[in-house]
């Protein structure tokens, strides 16, 4: 297995998990001197009543609730961060309760840049953010298995007038609390349940045959993938087991501290593209294209990724006793391309609306998001042009 010669990982925030953990919510925002609070969230997840439990638990503590901001949409945006900027100051908030997927989350870490740092958002932009001052309080309470954004030091928030994603990256982004509640994730449907679920298995996979990698980011994503295995179809088939909502959430949190240290690489290159382009969710685009990611890896770095991918097919359970690296290899690809059918989702670019002559566009798209980066080797256009039409 390869070793980074030099690595450095970053822990990040608290992570506290039981089920009905929202119940005391207020004693968590007493332990982190919260005062005044602002509930960050999208309608969504305030019209299921997953705010409301939040809201209830805030009576196990002394912080009040100053306001909820519930303007968050699927891909939260530099506008939406400066209202709900507005806000915080208009209700005098000094802390922030995220309840929702990764745009709440991400959206509550770009507000707490600006609780910071005061203006504009853009002006904050830098390869690894500093702040100049303490970030506030800010809980991340997850409503999907997935993106494991309340333990990740990232903040992605578009920017509509470039029509950019910009990614706002350092350890203080990470929220002081993850809290981890199956009861939050309970209502998701079974499509979302899956989609996410696979975007969490990406992140683990992906750091994994990462150039960033290192053991203690292996060690988180390999166990992950053995419960992601074990439990994403049970969450899938029966939203209200609560054993498999629980280590899914459980999963995708440690896959996210894995991919907040070792990165991701070609298949989230493209899955941002396929997004960014014709609207493909991310989960669903992750699903698509994970397994010829892993099959161009094999094909052009075997001597990179074949030990590793071994691991991960032992971890999801399959039979490689016997197996040469190779056919293990084969075997996890096959596996991958199966799991995504069994847990009914789209198998094909084609079926999610990407033109086939739009693919180009997205290849290239792909080759400048800088996940492209620390995939092993070089990939070059057209190699991941051919991706792209193996996986349409
Ligand atoms: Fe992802």
């Amino acid at each position: 297995m390869g070793l980074t010669e030099w690595f450095e990982f970053q822990v990040p925030g608290r992570v506290v998990c039981s089920e009905h953990s929202v119940d005391s919510i207020g004693t968590e925002l007493d332990k982190i001197g919260a005062n005044n609070v602002l509930i960050i969230t999208d309608k969504g997840v305030e019209k299921a009543g997953l705010v409301e439990l939040v809201e209830n638990g805030l009576e196990s503590g002394s912080a009040k609730l100053s306001g909820i901001f519930n303007e968050v949409p699927p891909n939260s945006e530099i506008k939406v961060v400066q209202r709900c900027y507005e806000m915080v100051q208009s209700v005098g908030a000094d802390s922030l309760v995220s309840i929702g997927g990764g745009s709440s989350i991400d959206t509550a870490k770009a507000t707490a840049i600006l609780m910071c740092e005061g203006g504009n958002l853009l002006d904050h932009q830098s390869a690894v953010y500093a702040p100049s001052g303490t970030l506030p309080p800010h809980i991340a309470v997850p409503t999907t298995a997935g993106t494991g954004s309340e333990s990740t030091f990232a903040s992605v928030i578009a920017d509509e007038e470039q029509k950019l994603k910009l990614i706002f990256q350092g350890p203080a982004l990470a929220p002081t609390v993850a809290l981890l509640d199956p009861v939050m994730t309970k209502t998701l449907p079974p499509h979302l349940t899956a989609s996410t679920g696979m975007d969490a298995l990406s992140h683990c996979i992906e750091s994994i045959h990462s150039e960033m990698h290192e053991p203690i980011s292996d060690g988180l994503a390999l166990h992950a993938i053995r419960l992601i295995s074990n439990y994403l179809p049970k969450a899938t088939k029966n939203g209200d087991d609560m054993e498999a909502r629980t280590y899914m959430l459980i999963a995708a949190n440690m896959g996210g501290i894995a991919f907040a240290n070792a990165y991701v690489g070609i298949v989230h290159a493209m899955a941002h593209a396929a997004g960014g382009r014709y609207g493909v969710p991310h989960g669903v685009a992750n699903a698509i294209l994970l397994p010829y990611g892993v099959e161009y890896n094999v094909k052009f770095y075997p001597e990179l990724v074949l030990s590793e991918y071994r691991l991960v097919a032992e971890a999801l359970g399959i039979d490689v006793q016997g197996d040469n690296d190779e056919k293990a290899s084969e075997k996890l690809i096959e596996y991958l391309k199966n799991l995504t059918l069994d847990l009914g989702l789209p198998a094909k670019l084609s079926e999610v609306g990407v033109p086939q002559d739009g693919l180009e566009d997205v290849a290239n798209d792909a080759m400048i998001d800088g996940s492209m980066f620390n995939n092993p080797g070089e990939p070059e256009l057209e190699d991941v042009l051919d991706i792209l039409k193996k996986a349409y």
